[in-house]
């Protein structure tokens, strides 16, 4: 019998721990054209913004060896005119749709997450990995800045809140726990790390805006630490995992850190249907495990 990948998050029971990332699969109606996306248990919606954000002049993509670095600037359309294409839409989608909040203060992430709840989205996710305009500094370096946006966020909507994090964070711990605290459901470990990259041929950067976010392979232990080290340090947390995942194999090692379910992103740029391979590699590696289940082998590392 093929081992049942149902997992709980919390409050959501998700029919796979397979999790489509924001950014990289559009407003999930565009990638379900052209992808099977029954699959995974949701996927995330790109960012959006109270306001209408224009994004960072281009080139905002670059390839740079295993992965990649983006420095879109989070373009999006603001949450008014996003609302209006997805209510008809996600009803429409055979995968539950989280959404995505990004501003630049908390009042702003509660507006965004309220509208996001009124247009149908299952979840939605605290987009903590960009600047606080009252600091200068991404909201997730700090506990108090993190807690105020989900405590905001949990006032506005009854749907479970992801907080994401950066894993620059540098105490990655006390900022998941402040946002536990403050009333997130789960936590996203993580997000794009800082990157840079430069052409030698033009000495220019390979992004407009100079640094940006890495994600792809070369992310993974990054992420990877985050994970286990917010699990070990929070036993009830609720942790999705995320960064650097392309084969079952991964989703398994985030699974036994401490995930409850993943994210996978940067694969899907360049293999849009690679949700079916991995989530068949799954398969195979449970089984090959001898488990029945996913949530057999969640949070199951042991120490030396
Ligand atoms: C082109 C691109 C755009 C992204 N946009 C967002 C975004 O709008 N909001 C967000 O929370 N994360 C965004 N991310 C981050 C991904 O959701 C994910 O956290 C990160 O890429 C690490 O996972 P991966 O290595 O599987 O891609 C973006 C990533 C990429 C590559």
């Amino acid at each position: 019998m093929a081992p049942d990948l149902a997992v709980q998050l919390g409050d959501l029971r998700l029919r796979s721990p397979l999790i489509a990332a924001s950014g990289t699969v559009g407003s999930v109606w565009e990638w379900a054209d052209v992808a099977d996306v029954s699959v995974f248990g949701a996927a995330v919606a790109k960012s959006v913004a109270p306001e209408e954000w224009p994004g960072r002049p281009q080139p905002r993509v670059a390839p740079t060896g295993t992965g990649m670095l983006n420095g879109i600037g989070i373009q999006n359309p603001g949450i008014a005119a996003w609302v209006e294409k997805m209510r008809p839409a996600i009803p429409m989608l055979d995968v539950p749709v989280w959404g995505s909040a990004v501003a630049g203060d908390p009042e702003g992430f509660a507006i965004v997450a309220k509208q996001l709840v009124e247009a149908g989205v299952t979840a939605v996710e605290l987009n903590l990995s960009c600047p606080n305009l009252e600091e200068g500094h991404l909201f997730s370096f700090s506990d108090s800045a993190s807690a105020a946006v989900v405590s905001a966020a949990r006032g506005a909507v009854n749907v479970p809140i992801g907080a994401k994090l950066s894993p620059n964070t540098p105490e990655i711990v006390e900022v998941a726990d402040a946002c536990l605290q403050a009333g997130a459901d789960f936590l996203v470990l993580t997000n794009t790390a800082f990157g840079f990259g430069l052409d030698p041929e033009t000495s220019r950067p390979l992004l407009s805006g100079g640094v940006g976010g890495y994600s792809g392979p070369g992310l993974k232990p990054i992420s990877l630490r985050c994970v286990y080290e917010v699990a070990q340090a929070l036993p009830d947390a609720k942790i999705v995992g995320c960064g650097g995942i392309s084969s079952g194999r991964d989703v398994v090692e985030y699974l036994m850190a401490g995930a409850s379910a993943v994210e996978i992103g940067t694969v899907l740029l360049a293999e849009p249907e690679a949700g079916k391979r991995i989530s068949r590699e799954l398969d195979d590696e449970l089984s090959r495990l001898g488990a029945d289940s996913v949530s057999d082998i969640i949070r199951s590392v042991e120490s030396w």
